[in-house]
């Protein structure tokens, strides 16, 4: 076959010099002519050698494949799929990196946003391998039925599958676990299963299983159970706790929670300990009318209500979930811990929020997915008014567009914190707090 000629081989290459790092991964450049570059796998400072992936009308999407001025940041991945595995994209930055350039992402599309916020005071992981205690694998089926079922993920930017045999963010007892699941599922079947979810009890061999995309074949249950010798197989949910002394300094038993395969759960589970702590923190010790919107399973609702000063607690809790599974387990956890004022109004926030007169909002809690609040949700924040509003993101995009919005609407931010909840990813945790201007 004819080579290609020598200037489409050079033109699926650049050299650059590679600036700030962007929310979704990539580091910006510039092409001598301007066109903007979206640069995977650099660190800012770096003079690289670029490989393009995609072109797109106003930018190109490329993949550092040479470094040749390296930052003193840059360090070997130590794991074996980067960089295929989409899963990590900052395993070649110290975690003093990654935090930088998760504070400077933050800042930067905060300030886009046109949302004033004071400097973000920086909560590392405890851990910045092995934190995640629930995780996503896809099921690789044999090839024509024959030879053995694997687990991945898709690959970088693709939908196509990478099968992994460890993955050094999950839990060491969920990378435990991968072995016996793909040998349960030669037995079993995987029907038609597309990934399976896990979760697993922080401190103690107990995972809890879900098949997702499809019917799990009857028997996976004993199949499992059989494999992963040494572990409790859940099929219906799995308990965690929560120190409480680590919260908000309360003694005596953990704060026990129940959680299902549906559920939302905080994945990196040392951390949220720290997120708990900062957002009740937040709270204050207010004696008003507490509602968590978006409130999962309703740990923090759960917290504030029952902490350690009783004239501290807020005097009525409402918890607002659209997830049925969620909802109930709140119900549950508001039986379970005793709380005598509290609710959940099971539905959306923009159903549910027009229900409440603000004599009985002091304080708001709102934690939505990346989304971020709907201007109907945020009309309603206005209208209730609470003099404490904490808000907790894990999108810096969505949370500067819904500051801003929340500026607009009276409020300003007195604290921020960024919780680094997944490190060695680019995704970014934040807590606010508002209070009226
Ligand atoms: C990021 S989780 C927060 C969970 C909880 N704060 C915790 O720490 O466990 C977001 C939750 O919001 C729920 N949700 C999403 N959109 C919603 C809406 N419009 N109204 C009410 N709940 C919603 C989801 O089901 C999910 O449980």
């Amino acid at each position: 076959m004819a080579e290609p000629p020598e200037s489409d081989v050079l033109s699926q290459w650049l050299e650059l010099s590679v600036g700030e790092m962007t929310y979704g991964a990539a580091a910006l450049a510039r092409t001598p002519e301007g066109q903007v570059v979206f640069v995977d796998d650099a660190l800012p400072g770096e003079r690289v050698r670029a490989e393009i992936a995609t072109r797109r009308r106003h930018y190109l999407q490329t993949r550092a494949v040479q470094i040749l001025e390296a930052a003193p940041s840059r360090v070997l991945p130590p794991c074996r799929y980067v960089p295929e595995c989409g899963g990590c994209q900052w395993q070649h930055a110290t975690y003093d990196q990654q935090l930088e350039m998760k504070r400077q992402v933050l800042v930067e599309t905060l300030r886009r946003a046109g949302a004033e916020a004071p400097a973000p005071e920086l909560l590392p992981a405890p851990e910045a391998y092995r934190y995640r205690i629930r995780g996503e694998f896809h099921v690789v089926k044999p090839k024509g039925g024959v030879g053995s079922h694997e687990l991945g993920f898709n690959k970088r930017r693709t939908y196509e599958l990478v099968p992994v045999d460890d993955c050094l963010i999950h839990h060491q007892n969920i990378a435990d676990a991968l072995a016996g699941i793909r040998r349960a599922l030669d037995q079993a079947g995987s029907g038609t299963l597309r990934s399976i979810r896990l979760t697993t009890h922080p401190t103690r061999r107990e995972l809890l299983w879900r098949g997702l995309g499809g019917e799990a074949p009857v028997g996976l249950q004993e199949a499992l159970a059989a494999e992963l010798e040494g572990y409790l197989v859940h099929q219906d949910s799995l308990t965690v706790e929560y120190d409480g002394a680590a919260i908000d300094g309360r003694e005596g038993e953990p704060l026990v929670f129940r959680v299902d395969s549906e559920c939302f759960v905080q994945v990196n589970h040392a951390q949220a300990h720290n997120l708990y702590r900062l957002a009740l923190g937040y709270l204050g010790d207010r004696p008003g009318g507490l509602v968590e919107g978006y409130a999962g399973f309703g740990a923090m609702s759960i917290m504030a209500a029952t902490r350690p000063a009783v004239e501290a607690r807020p005097t009525r809790v409402t918890m607002i979930e659209e997830a049925k599974a969620a909802a109930i387990l709140a119900r549950l956890h508001i039986r379970l811990h005793g709380v005598a004022k509290a609710g959940v109004l099971a539905g959306r926030l923009e159903d549910k929020l027009f229900q409440l007169e603000p004599d009985e909002v002091d304080s708001l809690i709102v934690d939505p997915p990346r989304a971020g609040c709907t201007p109907p949700v945020l009309a309603e924040v206005a209208r209730l008014h609470p003099q404490r509003l904490v808000y907790v993101s894990c999108d810096p995009a969505t949370l500067g567009r819904d500051l801003a919005r929340l500026q607009r609407h009276g409020y300003r931010v007195e604290a921020q914190a960024l919780v680094d909840m997944f490190p060695q990813t680019y995704h970014v945790e934040t807590v606010s707090l508002l209070v009226p201007a």
